[in-house]
């Protein structure tokens, strides 16, 4: 396997691996290695069965199915389609899939440690996905700040802070009533140390945070924003674009993710597989 960096600071595309071949324990290990050092491991032009894509992932540790169950694959729950494209009538998949600053699952007690996409059909123009490194977020913020929030926990929920309007293609997907009823409340530290490289960073400070304990609400958010305004400083992002095949897979523990607003007409489908965390951070 050969590593290439995508930009200064974080982002590794591999290759010289077929992932649809038997991959030995080593060849994993180099793989898990290079995703947890480069947060976002990108493998190009993979050609994968549902299948082999949903073995490949279980490499990562357990997948966790997601709420919006009508978009599961038919056959593998584990999986669930991205797509815009119309059928009859009748959506093919989950079209925007959080187009704005988040993480996986953090709305979850135990969160996602990685999500991977594989990308079938991608778009005449944009379909890219912007990633923000929270590990350079927290070293780069002012030492003052780091103290203030060093104990701070949040309080997560399903949504996004920023866009609770159903009709608005920034918000959250929308849950029906049942799914709805599954979402509880989860706290999780501001800054967190990472589970398994022991860095501390920011933590989902965009998406689904919507207060800090012990804190009045309007100073809460106003803390939240300021984290978030910082935190998604183009400085910190890498704008990733996807070919057919392409395998992506990235670090939900030290990076926040926004898909980007694509023409509702011009396809773009991808499946996706969400890999829960098994520790518990510190
Ligand atoms: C996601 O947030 O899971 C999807 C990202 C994308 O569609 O670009």
């Amino acid at each position: 396997m050969r590593l290439k960096k995508l930009s200064r600071d974080f982002a590794l595309e591999a290759s010289g691996v077929d992932l649809a071949q038997p991959l030995s324990d080593g060849a994993f290990r180099e793989i898990e290695e290079a995703f947890f050092a480069g947060q976002v491991l990108v493998l190009r032009g993979q050609k994968l069965t549902a299948r082999e894509f949903l073995e490949f992932a279980r490499r990562f540790g357990p997948p966790e199915p997601h709420v919006v169950d009508q978009f599961h694959h038919p056959e593998y729950a584990d999986i669930l389609i991205l797509s815009n494209v119309v059928r009859d009538g009748q959506p093919a998949g989950l079209a925007d899939a959080g187009t704005y600053f988040h993480t996986d699952y953090s709305y979850l007690d135990m969160p996602a440690r990685a999500t991977l996409l594989y990308s079938i059909q991608v778009p005449k123009v944009g379909g890219d996905t912007l990633f923000a490194d929270q590990y350079a977020a927290y070293d780069g913020l002012p030492d003052s700040l780091k103290k203030k929030i060093e104990n701070l926990v949040a309080l997560h929920h399903y949504g996004n802070r920023d866009d609770l309007d159903k009709s608005s293609r920034t918000v959250a997907s929308v849950l029906s009533q049942e799914q709805e009823q599954k979402m509880t409340w989860v706290r999780h530290r501001v800054a967190r140390k990472h589970p398994v490289t022991r860095r501390t960073a920011l933590y989902a400070v965009s998406g689904s945070s919507f207060g800090i304990e012990g804190m009045p609400e309007d100073e809460a958010v106003d803390l939240l924003d300021e984290l978030k305004h910082h935190a998604t400083q183009e400085k910190y992002q890498l704008r990733l674009k996807y070919g057919v095949g392409d395998v992506v897979i990235w670090d939900n523990a030290s990076l926040l993710h926004s898909a980007t607003l694509i023409d509702p007409n011009d396809p773009r489908t991808l499946w996706r597989i969400t890999i829960k965390e098994t520790r518990r951070q510190a």
